[in-house]
């Protein structure tokens, strides 16, 4: 399927708004936005190049590189997709010592249309800015062990923000099981997951199982969760962006599709 006008526009919007309410930091450099994250590597990048000629796309990279570097301290990516401009940007790349590596795959769906096997046991809690602060360190919790590393003050902080700005949404599910009844949550955290809803557009993000509970199905069933809430907020179509080629067959298993063209990501 291929990725026009509108669409890619809402996505590309809805992907920045991500980002910013995700803790990081963005600089809208000369004729190039620089990300930068100060606790999460994957999110340092340049993105956007819009340029008239491969010298002002050459001191736009380097500006916008030497930004993210300064601020974090570390390398950054280039996420280039057809987009940018000029066409001859892989050259301009190159020629900076930077090289293709991977790409972003970008799915989409009609919410309504997403569809996931059905799981009994999990029950999925949105946090919510009146919850008690146990959901959010349910969110927390779960996050951490599912993507196998530990978050700072400052991205709890982020988090925070945002729900209270009600900018991003966050859901935790919980396996049930008798064993873990009369604790501080309904079962044993599970899996997580976010909903942007910005630009008439449902981001789906931080998709994660904890490790000992892959395989039950519970990230197809929040993937579905998360899509029907985008439906009920009258969004007409909800988004994935995946690093990991294996990652989209979950995503392609409830039923979103990948788009073209995708985004290179340089480094
Ligand atoms: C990627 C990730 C979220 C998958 O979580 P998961 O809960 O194991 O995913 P699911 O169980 O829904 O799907 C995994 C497999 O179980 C199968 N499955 C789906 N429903 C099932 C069910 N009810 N019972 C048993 N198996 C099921 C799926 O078909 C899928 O099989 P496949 O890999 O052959 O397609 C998890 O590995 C993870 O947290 N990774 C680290 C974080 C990460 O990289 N997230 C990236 C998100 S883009």
């Amino acid at each position: 399927m291929d990725l026009i006008g509108d669409l890619r526009n809402r996505i590309e919007l809805n992907r920045l708004a991500w980002l910013a309410t995700n803790g990081c930091k963005l600089f809208a450099a000369k004729k190039a936005i620089a990300c930068f994250h100060l606790d999460d590597d994957t999110l340092n990048a340049v993105s956007n190049i819009r340029c008239e000629g491969d010298e002002e796309a050459t001191t736009a990279v380097q500006e916008a590189l030497a930004i993210i570097e300064h601020h974090s301290g570390r390398k950054a990516e280039v996420w280039l997709n057809p987009y940018c401009r000029p066409p001859t940007l892989p050259n301009v790349l190159t020629s900076l010592g930077l090289r293709a590596s991977s790409v972003f795959f970008t799915l989409v769906a009609e919410p309504e249309t997403v569809r996931a096997r059905e799981v009994r046991n999990l029950l999925i809690w949105e946090v919510r800015r009146e919850s008690r602060p146990t959901t959010i360190d349910a969110w927390a919790v779960t996050f951490q062990h599912a993507f196998e590393r530990s978050i700072t003050m400052r991205e709890t902080e982020a988090w925070k923000k945002a729900m209270e700005d009600q900018k991003a949404r966050f859901f935790v599910g919980f396996r049930q099981a008798p064993t873990t009844l009369g604790g501080p949550w309904p079962g044993h955290p599970a899996v997580v997951g976010q909903l942007l809803t910005s630009h008439e557009i449902g981001g789906i993000y931080r998709i994660g199982t904890v490790p000992t509970l892959r395989g039950n199905g519970y990230a197809s069933a929040m993937i579905t969760h998360i899509a029907h809430k985008a439906a009920e907020a009258g969004l007409p179509h909800v988004y994935a962006t995946i690093r990991k080629p294996k990652n989209c067959r979950i995503f392609e298993g409830v039923g979103l599709q990948e788009v073209t063209p995708q985004t290179q990501i340089w480094r």
